[in-house]
């Protein structure tokens, strides 16, 4: 008899930084496993530690402060990957290895330049190393989808026997469609020898928008756990979307019979907000389940049914995932308390000296617009508060534009006690200040995406840019929010600049730790 249970594998922290521009801080991972923790999910996995010292920092955290979740780190199928793993993973109540390695003719034939018998060989020796240091072994054949069933077969029948209790099994280039994915999981589940040994586990990808639709059709085929992340963030078109799959099982108990998650549904939106924030990824509008609009109902028809009887248009309700129906706001006179209250009830912990900066960037705010809404706040405490390093400061902006003028702008720029001042001129108010910006700081990163967007409605809202940058290989996000958008737009600009350097300092300085 399988499990009713799906056990949600939360690998926003690996696969999902792994997204072109999510780079996230040691200290920003540790604040989003918290979320996930609270949400419940069963497993993070929390890096892929033999590939950085900042990944192995990260997983050794995890593993060291995050209760309740198993922590997970993973490892290619070779020694010096399982025994990092292995090590980051000491201070774990509970810890897991997830090993993997190739099993697709083009991937064990171009990639690992191997024999179909030697992916074998490895597969089996690693599954053994990973169980000294733990009972909880994962054992994936990346790029299944693209494997041939025997071999698959073959090679999952033996690292079963020995010793591995989770098979997953990747559509790694997000090839295949929702039917051939669950004949996938059939065929196994009937092929792999001792298969009631292990559980089988789905790893999605979203290159032709099928990861959740795969993952789904994985668990009405016998997978009981599905790996995923918050807002589907993730290599590419990303990884299947956590809170997708939680819905849809949860909304849908007579297609999914008798199947359940663990999860705190409750929880989902603020776990979507928070990765939002710390990544920049923005969540478009119309993004299933914690979209701004995902809960909106506009036409006259649809509003007049949700009064009358609200499932007429409404198949689970924001309250399930934690949105609250009402929009409270707050205004200058709600005082510190009610601030502070706010804060706690949105999730954040912040600290005495945190909760006063706070409260005096909200004071500003809320001079300048009459409600404050939840938004609002996250936005001041992830714009203003947030832990990375400001290396660089934006002190002063002007900007002249008009019909008929070139766009010229002047700009203070803090580093410490040196002040930087610079002007420039450029296509528009925009580029003229990112223009500036550049002169500043003598820091010249490419922009790669720029977007900006209302926060919350009316004519004062508050707009929030959002600025991809890139530096060699990597790529840094950042935001900035303000009632007037091209100071919002300095401020991102700023604010992926002071990420990129905090960044790269930080990852010096662990390499360096790591040498000694
Ligand atoms: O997509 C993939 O194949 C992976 C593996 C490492 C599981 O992320
Ligand atoms: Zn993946």
């Amino acid at each position: 008899m399988i499990s009713d249970t799906v056990v949600i594998f939360d690998t926003t922290l690996r696969d999902g930084e792994q997204s072109p521009g999510a780079a996230m801080s040691i200290s920003e991972k540790i604040e989003i496993a918290h979320q996930l923790a609270k949400l419940k999910v069963d497993i993070i996995e929390a890096g892929f530690p033999v590939s950085s010292p900042a990944q192995f920092e990260a997983t050794r955290l995890c593993a060291e402060q995050v209760e309740g979740p198993v922590i997970c780190g993973l490892a290619r199928a070779q020694a010096g990957d399982i025994e990092a793993a292995g090590k980051a993973l000491q201070a774990a109540k509970k810890r897991r290895i997830h090993t993997f390695i190739a099993t697709s003719p083009i991937h064990m034939e171009y990639k690992l330049r191997k024999k179909p018998d030697e992916v074998v060989k490895m597969a089996v020796e690693a599954v053994k190393l990973a169980k000294t240091f733990t009972d909880d072994v994962e054992f994936s054949p990346e790029d299944a989808c693209r494997s041939e069933i025997p071999f698959l077969i073959e090679v999952l029948t033996a690292v079963v026997e020995a010793g591995a209790t989770t098979l997953n099994i990747p559509d790694t280039v997000g090839y295949v469609l929702p039917y051939e994915y669950g004949q996938i999981i059939k065929r196994l589940r009937e092929g792999v020898k001792n298969i009631d040994k292990a559980v089988i586990s789905t790893h999605c990808h979203n290159d032709l928008g099928m990861a959740v639709g795969n993952s789904l059709a994985g668990v009405r085929n016998g997978a009981r756990q599905v790996e995923c992340t918050v807002n589907g963030l993730g290599e590419r078109a990303g990884n299947a979307a956590m809170e997708e799959i939680v819905m849809a099982i949860h909304t849908r108990p007579d297609f999914f019979e008798n199947v359940k998650t663990n999860i705190k549904t409750t929880e989902i939106y603020r776990a979507s907000q928070l990765v939002s924030q710390i990544t920049g990824f923005v969540i478009q509008p119309n993004k299933a389940i914690v979209g701004a609009n995902a809960f909106a109902h506009e036409s006259g028809i649809h509003v007049d049914g949700i009064l009358k009887q609200r499932q007429t248009y409404e198949i689970m309700t924001p309250e399930t995932i934690g949105l609250s129906g009402s929009r409270m706001v707050l205004g200058r006179h709600s005082g510190r308390a009610g601030f502070s209250d706010r804060c706690v009830s949105m999730g954040y912990k912040l600290s005495k000296e945190e909760l006063q900066a706070a409260y005096e960037k909200f004071l500003q705010i809320a001079d300048k617009k009459k409600e404050v809404f939840d938004e609002d706040i996250a936005a001041i405490i992830n714009d203003e508060i947030r832990a990375i390093e400001h290396v660089y400061g934006l002190e002063y902006l002007h900007v002249a534009c008009g019909t008929g003028t070139l766009p010229t702008a002047s700009v203070k720029i803090r580093k410490g006690e040196d002040i930087k001042l610079a002007a420039a001129f450029g296509d528009g108010p925009v580029d003229a200040a990112y223009e500036a910006i550049r002169e500043a700081t003598g820091l010249s990163p490419a922009i790669e995406n720029y977007s900006i967007r209302a926060i919350t409605g009316g004519k004062e809202a508050m707009g929030e840019a959002t600025v991809r940058i890139k530096n060699g290989t990597r790529t840094y996000m950042g935001r900035g929010v303000s009632t007037d958008i091209i100071e919002a737009s300095a401020k991102a600009y700023v604010d992926a600049i002071n990420r990129m350097v905090s960044l790269e300092s930080k990852d010096r300085l662990s390499e360096a730790k790591a040498e000694v």
